[in-house]
């Protein structure tokens, strides 16, 4: 495998939904000049693929089958990132409640973990200046070696109220099936054979629950810093 110039830095930024993984993940790759790769968007992407194809998500064996039939191609600008699946645009087909709710049993199957992954590592080692990956498994299986481990974690109520962008609790049952839709995809994301959500040993872990996002992206921004005047 190539690897990235020796003054590349490697962020991996892993935690469950709702943590705010991929606002902070942009935004310190947009500060520091690195290059940013949503590997969740990744998962979504196969997953918008086996749908349109009428491919059973729920049907490990054909969706192993199927899962190296499309072409999934990541844009890394963090002022733009990008995904196509067959060079069309998917980026907003991919965050559709289907989606959403069948990610999960796609992204548990071990063919297309093994694909998406060196897809990932592949795109890691190819950024120029370095990049930010977020995901799940980052730091404990797809770069193991990053310099930098962040594992990002938050209570169940601050991460629905954020994923339903209802910060001040206006809508209280909107929040409370948010809570309960993303309570069961972490389960079934931790709790997956292949690569389940977990942090690293060596990771670094923020609670982001009282923090604000401009705080959280400082933080991993002087992390890095730190990093990068320690390598010198
Ligand atoms: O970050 P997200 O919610 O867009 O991720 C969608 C799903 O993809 C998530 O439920 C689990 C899966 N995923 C994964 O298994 N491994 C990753 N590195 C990233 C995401």
């Amino acid at each position: 495998m190539e690897t990235a110039a020796p003054s590349a830095v490697i962020v991996a930024i892993d935690g469950p939904s709702g943590t705010g993984k991929s606002s902070t993940s942009k935004a310190v790759a947009a500060k520091l000049g690195l290059r940013y790769l949503d590997t969740g968007a990744q998962y979504r992407a196969i997953t918008w693929w086996m749908i349109t194809n009428g491919i059973d998500t729920d049907d490990a064996d054909a969706v192993a089958l199927a899962a190296g039939k499309p072409a999934i191609v990541s844009g890394t600008d963090p002022a733009a990132p990008t995904i196509t699946v067959d060079g069309v645009d998917a980026s907003g087909p991919i965050r559709t409640r289907e989606v959403t709710s069948k990610v999960s049993a796609v992204s548990a199957v071990p063919e297309v973990r093994a694909l998406i992954t060196d897809l990932q590592r592949s795109i890691a080692a190819e950024a120029e200046g370095g990049i930010v990956v977020e995901g799940r498994d980052i730091g404990t299986t797809v770069l193991p070696d990053a310099d930098l481990k962040v594992f990002l974690t938050a209570s169940p109520e601050a991460r629905a109220a954020r994923r339903s962008g209802e910060l001040r609790g206006k809508d209280a049952a909107d929040v409370a099936a948010t809570k309960e839709a993303l309570i069961k995809r972490d389960a079934a994301d931790s709790g997956r054979k292949t690569s389940p959500l977990a942090k690293a040993g060596d990771a670094v872990e923020v609670d982001t629950t009282e923090l604000t996002l401009e705080q959280v992206i400082e933080c991993v921004v002087t992390l890095v810093e730190e990093k990068r005047a320690g390598r010198k």
